[in-house]
């Protein structure tokens, strides 16, 4: 287990299209996991995926309000690992909040996201998991997936102009 370097804006693998995770069970992706989950942890992130550390698969993981879709207190989180996810679009009426990420550190902007969707993967055993999620949920989910694709929140704003820098007080930051 080892804190990464985490990758900025303009880094090459975080515009790339990740590859499927063949064999979740595999020794190496828990490594990868466990890499993951500690600068993670060490950022103070909410989520991340795993090209943020360099490594262009399709893995991400998350702490989300599952039974409180729109509380971002991390007291209602709860913690999600998710390989080759597929998201379906359930409630595509988009809802605007704001986002930041540990790729593009000290900023936050305002990013429409769909309201509900419906978001499928495996966990490290193998195990399907199969959820829909609404609200802040939601939004978490479709922003570590899409680092999945290539796409970082700023590509998903609507106006740049709310983009905004943070500070230690601020209360937005994820
Ligand atoms: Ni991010």
């Amino acid at each position: 287990m080892a804190i990464r370097p985490i990758l900025r804006m303009g880094a090459p693998v975080l515009r790339a299209v990740a590859a499927p995770v063949a064999d979740v069970t595999a020794p190496a992706i828990r490594a990868l996991a466990d890499d993951m989950l500690d600068t993670m942890a060490a950022a103070g992130g909410r989520g991340i995926a795993a090209p943020q550390i360099g490594v262009s698969l399709r893995l991400v993981m998350f702490w989300a309000p599952l039974a409180d879709p729109d509380s971002r207190s991390r007291d209602h989180a709860v913690f999600t690992i998710l390989a080759n996810p597929v998201l379906e679009l359930v409630d595509p009426v988009e809802v605007e909040d704001w986002e930041g990420c540990l790729s593009v550190p000290g900023l936050a902007g305002r990013v429409p996201r769909a309201r509900g969707l419906r978001y499928r993967g495996l966990d490290l055993d193998g195990a399907v998991v199969d959820r829909l999620a609404t609200g802040f949920h939601a939004r978490v989910v479709a922003h570590e997936c899409d680092h999945l694709d290539g796409i970082l929140y700023p590509q998903r704003m609507t106006d740049l102009g709310t983009l905004r820098f943070l500070d230690a007080a601020d209360p937005v930051q994820d």
